[in-house]
């Protein structure tokens, strides 16, 4: 990157810009809900934490995130934390804003205790599967066609690794 790339955690003014990023990349290679209308919806909600998303700014403005969450509200499953978001804008791709927001993700997991990290990809995520491999990630679980996008049935493929 030619300007100096920072990850930061995200602030409550960063809702319009990030539901803004989430809006223009929307693609069924990642996402499994319908492409969201305007007017869009808050970025951070109950479920999304403004403190659990990591934010990759270049030159001040936000041109990735990655957020972080609990797979279920269960004490009993309190150890992992999982990745449930990770977007770089398009024009920001393929510069290693990915890879830093994944290497983020992994220090502030361990920094909260966690013992593992896991998320859940597109069997046809090419690009997203070969980044998190590259990170330690690996495949646990396959769930054989569980969606159906833009016509072709896609596997939900669950990555991990003990942190
Ligand atoms: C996946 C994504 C986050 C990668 O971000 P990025 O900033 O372009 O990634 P980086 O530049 O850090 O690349 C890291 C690695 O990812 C892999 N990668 C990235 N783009 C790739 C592509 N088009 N094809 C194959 N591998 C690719 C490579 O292994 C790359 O390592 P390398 O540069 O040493 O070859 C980005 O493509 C994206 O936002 N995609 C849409 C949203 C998405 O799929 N999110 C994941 C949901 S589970």
């Amino acid at each position: 990157m030619s300007q100096e790339l920072r990850i930061r955690t995200a602030r409550a003014e960063d809702d319009a810009e990030l539901a803004a990023l989430d809006h223009r990349t929307w693609s069924t290679l990642h996402a499994v809900m319908p492409e969201p209308e305007p007017p869009l919806p808050p970025f951070f909600c109950e479920r999304h934490a403004v403190e659990d998303c990591l934010v990759a700014e270049v030159a001040g403005r936000p041109v990735g995130y990655l957020r972080l969450g609990a797979p279920t509200p269960l004490a009993a499953n309190a150890h992992v934390l999982q990745i449930q978001g990770l977007v770089v804008d398009d024009d920001a791709r393929g510069r290693g804003v990915g890879r830093a927001l994944i290497r983020a993700a992994l220090a502030e997991a361990r920094r909260r205790g966690a013992r593992r990290l896991t998320l859940r990809v597109l069997g046809h995520n090419t690009p997203a599967r070969r980044l998190y491999e590259s990170e330690g990630f690996a495949v646990e679980g396959v769930l054989p066609e569980e969606f159906l996008l833009a016509g072709e049935y896609v596997d939900d493929v669950f990555m991990g690794q003990r942190l």
